[in-house]
């Protein structure tokens, strides 16, 4: 129950609107209330005007048109508590929502290196429905019904006390049985909505990568696994609700017995004359409105459990730690480094990390790469290279040692700052679906056309753009499936440009091209790179042997530091590679493409 109680506060602002619906349904109790009694007073007079004790036809008319009154107000009442209701659901969802995407956007990389992106998303949707749906059912139908019982409690208890009493003991006895069966409802509802949303996270994995599917002819396998995890839902499902309606009958079965002896009760005692036929017919109304609550119940506990299972996957992920304060204020802007020129800008000093439990990926790491300087990594493939420009975006803190960017710390650089003066082209660019001019602009949403022009111009990408149709408004679809490798490449290079930050890294940024994009994108890269520090994770000789300094990297320490003429004979990894360079040998070539140098 406490996390029910947790997003109620989550919900303060809405509490007004619910007191309104509650007020509601008060008023809908009051209406459905009346009825039982002018029935009785009909009732009365009918049995009157039977039995010639008077009672004439304009008061059971008049009766009846109270009837239609009273149904009129209920009927009105009860739809403006439901469209209050419903307002008050879509708010509570888009809060829940908002809350929910703004603390997924300040968890660290690590949370999602771990989760799916579908899987994300389907516990989202889930837990928010199923709360929001339970609060609106709740506000809407339940409150109504239990406040009519009281109130017909009360009444009954006037009449008589052993009957108030009888019926009283139904809801101990309910809610006994009810809790019995929760136990064991929510470990299955659990476990169902675990298949849901692995089923989910590849649901959307495969949707978004349907062309290497396609391409594997693994359509079949897909759906396969798909099915798989809806099969053991059904599977679930069937033993949680066999459970649940052995329970019920049990718990009705209790019910039965009772209202039997309160029947009884009521019977008999009109028969001996304690009850008029009015009050027989009265009691039998209050008695059945009580007893609706009660069946109502299965449905309230139904939905309230698998709200409560819905509010606590929602706040596993709201009591996750989070790795930045609050989403506030734009992006801040680069700022001009403080470091002279030539002095070192960024500084690993015995840096040591891991991904998670894993081992070490980098032991004892220390360089410095010098403002104004460009340097080159090195090394086998999965020796840390990409590892190490994560590090320097704060995407992980280092477990050891030290990193100082702009001669501050790392962890002591509030990480936008950090980010808004490291640039970074990755491997895959990875654009947005919506407009080149967005995707250019995603750094600096406030930039002017001439400054988005200017920077696709630079990245040698304004020649493509003007030609799609559309121009910079063409849609490019989903992370930029509508253009090419190299076209892609521009994009993301432009997107840099107009970033503008000081320090850029570029991680394999020309890999993936053949020689004439990779001319295109290298000289947008070149024109990036004038002016500031820069990282390459090089793939290429000819970009290595043109950079400042290279750093090897060998099983996650440093194996040489040094220029491209000092590394040239000193043995080590780079020296290698240039001997190995137009290798015909197959073990030369084999050789190099563990360094993935593409000559
Ligand atoms: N998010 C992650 N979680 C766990 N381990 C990771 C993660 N990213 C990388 N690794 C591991 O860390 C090691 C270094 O990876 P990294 O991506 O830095 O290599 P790299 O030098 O860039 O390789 P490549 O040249 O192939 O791109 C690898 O062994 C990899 O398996
Ligand atoms: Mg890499």
């Amino acid at each position: 129950m406490r996390p029910m109680i947790r997003i109620l506060g989550v919900a303060r602002d809405l509490l007004p609107a619910y007191a309104l619906i509650v007020a509601c349904g008060v008023l809908t109790a009051a209406t459905g209330l009346a009825v039982p009694f002018i029935v009785k007073a009909a009732t009365d007079e009918v049995v009157a005007g039977i039995t010639g004790g008077g009672g004439g036809v304009p008061a059971v008319l008049w009766l009846a048109f109270l009837l239609l009154l009273v149904d009129v107000a209920n009927t009105l009442i009860t739809n403006w508590g439901g469209y209050l209701g419903d307002v008050m659901a879509i708010r509570l969802r888009a809060t829940l929502s908002r809350n929910y995407f703004e603390k997924l956007l300040r968890l660290p990389q690590r949370y999602f290196d771990s989760e799916l992106t579908g899987t994300i998303i389907s516990r989202l949707q889930r837990s928010i429905t199923e709360t929001t749906g339970f609060l609106n059912m709740f506000a809407n139908n339940f409150l109504p019904m239990l406040l009519s019982l009281v109130a017909a409690l009360a009444i009954i208890a006037w009449y008589s006390c052993w009957l108030a009493l009888l019926l009283l003991a139904v809801y101990p006895l309910f809610t006994w049985l009810t809790a019995l069966t929760s136990k064991r409802w929510q470990r299955l509802e659990q476990a169902k909505n675990s298949e849901f949303d692995i089923a989910g996270g590849r649901f959307a994995e495969v949707v978004g990568q349907i062309r290497v599917v396609k391409s594997f002819v693994a359509e079949p396998r897909e759906l396969d696994h798909f099915t798989g995890h809806y099969d053991t839902t059904v599977a679930l499902t069937q033993e949680q609700s066999r459970f649940w309606h052995r329970m019920d009958v049990a718990r009705r079965g209790g019910l039965n017995l009772i209202f039997f002896a309160i029947y009884a009760i009521i019977f008999t005692s009109t028969i001996s004359g304690a009850f008029t036929l009015g009050v027989m017919v009265l009691l039998i109304q209050l008695v059945n409105m009580a007893r609706q609550p009660v069946q109502g119940m299965s449905f309230l506990v139904d939905s309230s459990q698998r709200a409560i299972t819905g509010c606590r996957d929602y706040f596993l992920v709201m009591d996750e730690p989070v790795e930045s304060a609050a989403v506030g204020a734009d992006a801040p802007r680069p700022t001009q480094p403080r470091t002279p020129l030539g002095e070192p800008i960024v500084d690993f000093e015995d840096a040591r990390f891991g991904y998670g439990e894993g081992p070490d990926v980098l032991r004892g790491v220390s360089f410095d790469v010098r403002r104004g300087e460009r340097v080159a990594f090195v090394g086998e493939s999965g020796v840390g290279k990409t590892t190490l420009a994560s590090l320097l975006l704060g995407l992980y803190p280092l477990t050891g040692g030290r990193l100082r960017v702009d001669g501050r710390d790392v962890a002591d650089i509030p990480l936008p700052e950090l980010r808004a003066n490291v640039g970074v082209v990755f491997q895959d660019p990875s654009l947005f679906s919506g407009t080149i001019r967005e995707n250019i602009a995603y750094g600096r949403p406030d930039a002017s056309e001439d400054e988005i022009v200017d920077a696709a111009r630079r990245a040698h990408a304004h020649g493509f753009v003007i030609a799609l149709p559309g121009g910079y408004d063409a849609e490019i679809g989903e992370r930029g499936v509508k253009l090419s490798g190299g076209q892609k490449q521009r994009i993301a290079v432009a997107r840099a440009l107009l970033k503008d930050a000081p320090i850029l890294v570029l991680d394999e940024a020309t890999s993936s091209l053949d020689s004439k994009a990779e001319r295109l994108v290298q000289e947008g890269l070149e024109e990036l790179m004038a002016d500031r520090t820069t990282l390459i994770i090089a793939h290429r000789l000819s970009t290595i042997s043109s950079v400042d300094r290279i750093v090897t990297l060998r099983d996650g320490e440093i194996d040489e530091i040094g220029t491209p003429a000092e590394l040239a004979d000193s043995g080590g990894i780079y020296t290698e590679l240039l001997a190995l360079q137009g290798s015909a040998t197959k073990a030369g070539r084999k050789r190099l493409q563990r360094y993935e140098i593409l000559g």
